[in-house]
């Protein structure tokens, strides 16, 4: 069973105890309501570290909700997520109070994410890359790790996380994972569980429009685009926020790409009141 940290001073001890074996340490940040693609997470750590303590935290931040987001019934469960980590062999979790993150409540200094956060989903979640920098950042100072790891399932944060950790000459590794998905498509996500039965029908629109795009993709960006709405128009209970193709580093394509270009397709929408969100490598040309 790993070790359970509920204080900043509980897994200050765990931690030294742990690092006194001189190995690296690896680290996945997660907000809880586990599953398989956190697990995977967990499993790169412990590639990565091989018998160096892996550290897993369970904190749902709320300096990353916006107004009207789903802070208050974000899923918490706690019980569930102990045991799938201790059958990942993870070595530390940590899962604090609001308190003992936001010592200061609601914090004065905060990490400002640059013009990243201001496309894709920072355009509907204004102040949500603030939030989630500010508490990796947070995060990284308790745990100390040599190497976290987070999904390209949320491929605009990870590139954030990238950027924060170059800007601030931060001494960590970032990893980025490959998205687990359903066998359907459907990338896994702790808010699929809001979907009810109709729903969670329709949601593997999401990942077949990026495979529409993907395949287009061999005749251009504009026909990738195409292919891809035309899957979208396939579902009225989909109701997209966007759809667009980038370079990887999330930046505009030029006008003309030249065959062989790599490129991100990605996209959100609403299925009902859940908002989802989905992005996939592809090759212009
Ligand atoms: P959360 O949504 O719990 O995700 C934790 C980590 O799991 C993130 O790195 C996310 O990209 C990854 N993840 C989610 N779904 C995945 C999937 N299907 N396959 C692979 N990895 C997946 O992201 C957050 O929490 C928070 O913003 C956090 C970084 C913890 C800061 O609060």
């Amino acid at each position: 069973t790993p070790a359970l940290a509920g204080t900043r001073a509980e897994l200050a001890a765990l931690l030294s105890a742990a690092r006194a074996s001189g190995r690296r340490v690896g680290f996945v940040p997660t907000m809880g309501a586990l599953h398989e693609g956190h697990a995977s997470l967990m499993r790169v750590a412990r590639d990565e570290v091989g018998d160096g303590p892996v550290v897993v935290s369970i904190f749902v931040n709320p300096l990353q909700f916006g107004e009207g987001e789903d802070l208050d019934r974000y899923p918490r469960t706690l019980e569930t997520d102990l045991k799938l980590c201790e059958r990942e062999g993870v070595d530390i979790v940590f899962a604090p109070s609001v308190e003992e993150v936001y010592p200061g409540g609601e914090p004065e200094v905060t990490i400002e994410p640059g013009p990243l956060a201001t496309v894709l989903e920072g355009r509907t979640r204004p102040g949500h890359f603030r939030g989630v920098l500010t508490v990796v950042a947070k995060l990284f100072g308790l745990v100390g790790p040599d190497v976290a790891v987070f999904g390209q399932k949320d491929y605009q944060q990870l590139a954030l996380i990238r950027r924060m950790v170059l800007d601030l000459n931060l001494a960590v590794d970032v990893v980025g994972a490959e998205t687990e998905r359903e066998p359907d498509g459907l990338a896994l996500s702790s808010r699929n569980r809001y979907l009810d039965e109709e729903q969670r029908r329709e949601a593997v629109v999401l990942s077949r429009t990026l495979l529409a795009a993907r395949e287009g993709a061999e005749y251009g960006v504009d026909v990738a685009l195409d292919a891809a709405r035309a899957e979208l128009r396939t579902s009225t209970v989909v109701d997209l926020d966007y759809l667009e193709i980038t370079a990887p580093d999330l930046s505009e394509l030029p006008a003309d790409v030249p065959a062989g270009t790599e490129a991100r397709v990605l996209i959100a929408a609403r299925v009902g009141s859940t908002r989802l969100i989905d992005n996939m490598p592809l090759t212009i040309g």
